[in-house]
C-alpha cells in the first residue's frame, strides 16, 4: 500500500466526517508519520512549529478514530489502515461491489481501486431506461466530485440504499452531482425520474405526476393509500431511480428545520414507506435541511443514509479558470473563505472581475469574506426561514471569534437550555452551523461566509 493510498484512503474517511478534504499540512503530517518521521522532524522540513504539527497530528487522530470507532494514534495509524486496505479490497465481488464496501456507512475506496473487470454498472439492466429528467437544469461544466459520485454509486447500486438524504446549503452543487450521478448510473436503471418540488407540490400532485410515467391501462387513482401502493408496486417491478429536488420547499418557513407545512405531512409517511417496504428503487432527496423522520429511520433501518455535500476543493480553481481570474497563487485562499461553494464563488468571481479588473490578489487586500449582493439573496432565501430565537443564536455565534461551547451560549442568551438544544440542533440540521468534537466536548462555530453574512443582515 503505497502513500498515495493511504492519503485517499484518509482523505475519504475524513470527507465523510467533515465534508472537508484533507488540507496540504494534514497530508504533510501523515505523510511524514507514514515514512516514520517525529512531529519534530515533520515540523523541521515543512517550516511549522512542533507544537501546531501536534496539534493537527492530535486533531486528525481523533477525527480518524471517531471515523472508524477505534483509537487510532500515531503509532498505530499505519498497521490500521494497511489492515482496512487488505480486509476491503479482498472482499470485491465479481459485480466490482465490495461485499462489505463501508465502514461505518462510509466508502473507502473510489472508482479507481475497482478492478478492470468490474464493470462501473453491475447490475445492468438489459434494456434503455426510460428518463424523465422534467425540468431539471442543463450541466455545461463539471468539475471533479469523485469520492462522492463513488459513495453514491456504491450506496445506490450495490448497497441497494432505498433512500438517500442528500444535504447541502444552497449553491454547494447538490443539483448537479445528481444529474451527473444520472449520466453515471443510468444503465443500472429502468425508469429514472428527477422533478423539482420548487413549487411546493401536494403528496396527491407529485404521485399523480409520477404515475403518469409508468404505463397504465385504468386512471390514475385519486386516493393517496392507493396511489403510495401503485407507486410501490411500480417500484418492486422495475428499477426506478427517483430524485425529488429542493425538498426544503415542503418545510414551514419560520418554525425549526425539517417540519412539514401543513398539508404536506403525508410526505412522511411516503418517505417511511420507501424505506421500509422491499423493493428494488432508490429515492433520492436533495435538500437544505435535514427531514427530521430520515434521521430516525436512519438508525432504524440500514436502506436509509445521508450524504452531507461540502466543499468541491480545489477543483473549484476550474470555475476561477473560467473566469480568467488572475493570480492563481492566491485562488486556493479565496476558495476556503468561500468554503468551495461553487455558486458562492462563481458570483463572487463576478464581482472580482467587474470590480478588481480579474485580480483576486486584489479583491483578497479588502477585508475578505465581501458578500456580494446576489451572495446575500441566496442566503436571505435561507435565512427567512429561521425562527426568532435562531436569530437570536446565531447572533450571538457571529461573535465570538473563537469555537464555543453551548454553556457559553446559554449564559449570554435568554433561552432556557431545552430551547437552545432545539435551537442548536435546528441550526445544524440546516447546515449553518459547524460543531467540532474534541474529547466530550462540541464547539460551535460559523464559517466565514455566514458570519459576514449574520454581521450584515442583523448587527450593523
Ligand atoms: N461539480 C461542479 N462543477 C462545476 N460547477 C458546479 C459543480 N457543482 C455545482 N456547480 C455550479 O454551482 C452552481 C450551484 O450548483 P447547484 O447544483 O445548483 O447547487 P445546489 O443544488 O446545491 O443549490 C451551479 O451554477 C453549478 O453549475
Ligand atoms: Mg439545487
Amino acid at each position: 500500500m503505497d502513500i498515495a493510498e493511504i492519503l485517499e484512503l484518509a482523505n475519504n474517511l475524513i470527507f465523510s466526517k467533515t465534508g472537508k478534504h484533507l488540507d496540504r499540512l494534514q497530508k504533510t503530517v501523515l505523510k511524514g508519520t507514514i515514512q516514520g518521521q517525529t512531529y519534530s522532524e515533520i515540523a523541521k522540513d515543512n517550516g511549522f512549529s512542533e507544537s501546531h504539527v501536534k496539534n493537527v497530528g492530535h486533531e486528525l487522530w481523533n477525527l480518524l478514530s471517531s471515523v472508524l470507532g477505534e483509537k487510532v494514534t500515531k503509532a498505530n495509524f499505519k498497521s490500521i489502515f494497511k489492515n482496512i486496505r487488505s480486509k476491503n479490497f479482498s472482499q470485491i465481488d465479481s459485480k466490482g461491489c465490495q461485499n462489505n464496501p463501508t465502514i461505518n456507512n462510509i466508502n473507502i475506496f473510489t472508482d479507481k481501486h475497482r478492478s478492470s473487470s468490474s464493470p462501473q454498472n453491475p447490475q445492468k439492466t438489459p434494456t434503455q431506461p426510460h428518463i424523465d429528467l422534467g425540468d431539471a437544469p442543463e450541466i455545461f461544466s463539471f468539475y471533479d466530485r469523485t469520492t462522492e459520485l463513488a459513495t453514491l454509486v456504491n450506496w445506490i447500486i450495490c448497497d441497494r440504499t432505498r433512500l438517500i438524504a442528500l444535504l447541502g446549503i444552497s449553491g454547494i452543487g447538490k443539483t448537479t452531482l445528481s444529474l451527473r450521478l444520472i449520466e453515471q448510473i443510468k444503465t443500472n436503471f429502468d425508469y429514472i425520474i428527477y422533478r423539482s418540488l420548487r413549487f411546493s407540490p401536494t403528496l396527491n400532485a407529485t404521485l399523480t405526476n409520477l404515475l403518469q410515467i409508468f404505463p397504465h391501462e385504468a386512471d390514475i387513482p385519486q386516493n393517496i393509500e392507493t396511489q403510495i401502493s401503485q407507486l410501490l408496486n411500480y417500484l418492486r417491478q422495475h428499477r426506478c431511480l427517483i430524485i425529488f429536488d429542493d425538498l426544503q420547499m415542503l418545510f414551514a418557513s419560520g418554525q425549526l428545520a425539517g417540519q412539514y407545512q401543513t398539508g404536506y405531512e403525508d410526505y412522511q409517511l411516503f418517505f417511511k414507506l420507501i424505506a421500509e417496504v422491499n423493493h428494488n428503487s432508490c429515492l433520492l432527496l436533495n435538500s437544505w435541511e435535514k427531514p427530521r423522520e430520515i434521521a430516525k429511520l436512519e438508525k432504524a433501518n440500514n436502506y436509509v443514509r445521508t450524504f452531507v455535500l461540502g466543499s468541491l476543493g480545489l477543483a473549484a480553481k476550474e470555475i476561477l479558470k473560467e473566469r480568467k481570474l488572475s493570480d492563481e497563487e492566491t485562488w486556493e485562499t479565496l476558495i476556503d473563505i468561500y468554503q468551495g461553494n461553487p455558486l458562492w464563488l462563481e458570483l463572487t468571481a463576478s464581482a472580482i472581475e467587474e470590480i478588481f479588473a480579474g485580480s483576486v490578489s486584489d479583491f483578497l487586500q479588502c477585508d475578505a469574506p465581501i458578500l456580494d449582493e446576489s451572495l446575500q439573496a441566496q442566503l436571505d432565501q435561507q435565512f427567512q426561514r429561521l425562527t426568532q430565537q435562531e436569530i437570536a443564536v446565531i447572533t450571538q455565534l457571529a461573535k465570538e471569534s473563537q469555537p464555543v461551547v453551548l454553556p457559553d451560549i446559554l449564559k449570554i442568551g435568554e433561552l432556557s437550555v431545552s430551547d437552545l438544544v432545539n435551537v442548536m440542533r435546528s441550526l445544524g440540521r440546516r447546515l449553518l452551523i459547524e460543531g467540532k468534537e474534541e474529547g466530550k466536548t462540541t464547539f460551535f462555530s460559523l464559517n466565514s461566509v455566514i458570519k459576514e453574512y449574520v454581521k450584515t443582515r442583523y448587527m450593523r
